[in-house]
Formats: structure tokens, sequence, C-alpha cells
């Protein structure tokens, strides 16, 4: 077994059983068992480990690299800031079994609800602006509403959201979710609204983690043991420097409990609209201020031990 795992991640479900004696010795002692269709796959993945050479398009490697944005089966590139469904099912197929239920503390647009409904697993999204939470309702079918995915108008901060996904697993015959998604505002980089409770209209950057921690704890009290989370972030300049705001977010979840397991670095390019417009000019800045132009941002797994 490789290292850093622990036997009890292992789940066998034995399929058909097929018993093959030895031909040297015929005690029954010798007897061996071989499971031809055995399948044997991790407490949080349908993956199946005896045949994990079917899975080359799930990645195991740090640096992600995407041609071009995914735009068919439900989704749209209608929000600035959304991430790219790609990224959802990497990680739904990594992390998550049929019909486990992805919690998202910053739905926005709904990707993770998409691709969610797509690989048949369910989701319950809570975004703060009551118009999108509306607006995004209207991609699913009144029936997937019901049964699939689940839409809190909320302040994820808040004691009141967290009550809110409570009252919501318990319709969809659950205690906890069984995987965490954090796509929060890199700081102010993108402004989505003028509420204070938005972690974008934040007066400054040490406020920016202090909300970000409050949740990412409602995070944490709502996943399930053993389950991992998500956290997509990238970093900003600010004041002529770097911002580390990636790391140090996933630091605060390190120090609520969330161990880490992966820093994925995962390219951005052709993802930044703004940006490709004015591509001279932060090539300019760049070579005038000693600064290089953001590529990537970065996915960090986090396991709930
Ligand atoms: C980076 S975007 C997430 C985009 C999303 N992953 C998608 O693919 O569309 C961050 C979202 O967090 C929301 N947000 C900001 N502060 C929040 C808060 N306190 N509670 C809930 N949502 C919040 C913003 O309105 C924005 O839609």
């Amino acid at each position: 077994m490789a290292k850093g795992f622990a036997k009890e991640d292992l789940n066998t479900i034995p399929a058909s059983l097929e018993v093959v004696k030895k031909t040297k010795k015929k005690s029954k002692a010798d007897l061996k068992v071989v499971d031809k269709n055995a399948i044997k796959t991790t407490k949080y993945s349908d993956i199946n480990l005896n045949k994990w050479k079917d899975y080359a398009h799930v990645f195991t490697n740090t640096l992600w690299t995407f041609p071009s944005r995914l735009k068919e089966h439900g989704h749209s590139n209608d929000y600035h800031g959304n991430y790219i469904p790609q990224v959802a099912q990497q990680l739904y197929e990594r992390f998550t079994k049929k019909n486990d239920i992805v919690l998202d503390l910053f739905f926005g647009s709904g990707t993770s609800g998409i691709e969610a409904i797509n690989m048949q697993r369910r989701c319950i999204g809570v975004e703060l602006k009551d118009e999108l939470a509306e607006s995004v309702s209207e991609k699913f079918t009144p029936k997937q509403l019901v049964t699939d995915v689940n839409i809190i108008c909320a302040d994820s901060t808040s004691e009141l959201a967290k009550e809110k996904v409570k009252a919501r697993l318990d319709i969809m015959g659950e205690k906890q979710a069984q995987f965490l998604i954090l796509h929060p505002p890199y700081d102010d980089i993108i402004k989505f609204s003028d509420k204070k409770e938005d972690l974008s209209n934040c007066e400054t950057t040490e406020q920016f983690y202090d909300m970000f921690e409050k949740v990412a704890k409602n995070g944490y009290d709502l996943l399930e043991k053993g389950r991992f989370a998500a956290l997509i972030i990238g970093n900003s300049y600010k004041h002529s420097q770097e911002i580390p705001l990636a790391f140090k977010c996933m630091e605060r979840m390190a120090n609520l409990g969330f161990v880490l397991k992966a820093t994925i670095v995962k390219d951005i390019q052709g993802n930044e609209r703004a940006k490709g417009r004015t591509a001279n000019l932060w090539r300019y800045r760049a070579l005038a201020g000693g600064y290089y132009i953001f590529n990537h941002e970065y996915i960090f797994i986090m396991q709930k031990v």
C-alpha cells in the first residue's frame, strides 16, 4: 500500500467470487479466493481501483491545464468570476460518489450545481445575491430543485446560513455534506455587490481573511468527517506587492482542522476576459514594475480528518 494511505480508506465490494485451487497442494488452507470482478473503491469516490488504468482522464498530478472552457451541458460563461466546469468534473470524480451532496458556499452562477446534476450528484449552494440566486434557479428544472439542487440565498458567514443548510440536508436525508467547494471572491479583485456581507467588499484584506474563515468554519461543521474540501482561489496584487491570498485562506482552513492534501496549480489563460483586452498594458506594467502576470490560480484539496 502506498505511503500515506490508510487501510480503512479502502472499501472492497465483492461482486462475483470465484474460488481457484492452487495446483501444488489441495488442502483447504491453500484455497485462494480470486475475485475477478470485485469493485474496490475508497470511501469517498466511485473510482474502481481494480480498474485504475481505465481512469486516464482523471488527473493525479498538480498542474492542471484545460484547452478551453466547456460551454455545453447546461454551462454558459455568463458570470464574471465563475470557475470552469472541468474543475468540478475532476473534483467530483476524485472526491464524491454518485448521489453525494456537494456544498458550495459561494454558489455564484451555479457551476457546482450544474455539474452535480450532469454527474448524478446532488448540491446545496449558498449565494448572497438574491437576484442571482433567483436567476440561477432557472437553470434547473422544478423537479431538480426539489430533489437534487437546493439554492439558498444567505450570507455564508452567518449562523443563519448554517441552520438553513442543515434544514435542507435534513430534507435531502443527510446530516452533513460529502464534499465542500469554496470559491470565494479574490478579495476585492471583482466587486460582486455593494452588500456589506459580501467578501469582495471588505475594507481590509485582514477583514477578508476573517470573513472567509467564518465561511470555512460553517463549511467544516457541515462536512462529513473523512470527506474533502476544495478551495479555489488566486493571489492578488495590492500596493505594489503580491498578496498571498490563496495561501492565507488555506492556512485559515488548516487552523480550523482541515488537513492539506494537495496544492494544485491551475492554468487560467483564456479564462480572464478583461486581461485579454489589455494584455499589452499588463505586459508593460510587468516589465516596468518587476511583476509577473498571473497565469494560474490554486486549488487546495483539504480533508476533514
Ligand atoms: C468567485 S464567485 C463564485 C463563482 C461560482 N463558483 C461560479 O462558478 O459561478 C464568488 C461568489 O460569492 C458570492 N459571495 C460573496 N460574499 C458572500 C457571502 N458572504 N455569502 C455568500 N456568498 C457570497 C458573490 O456574490 C459571488 O457570486
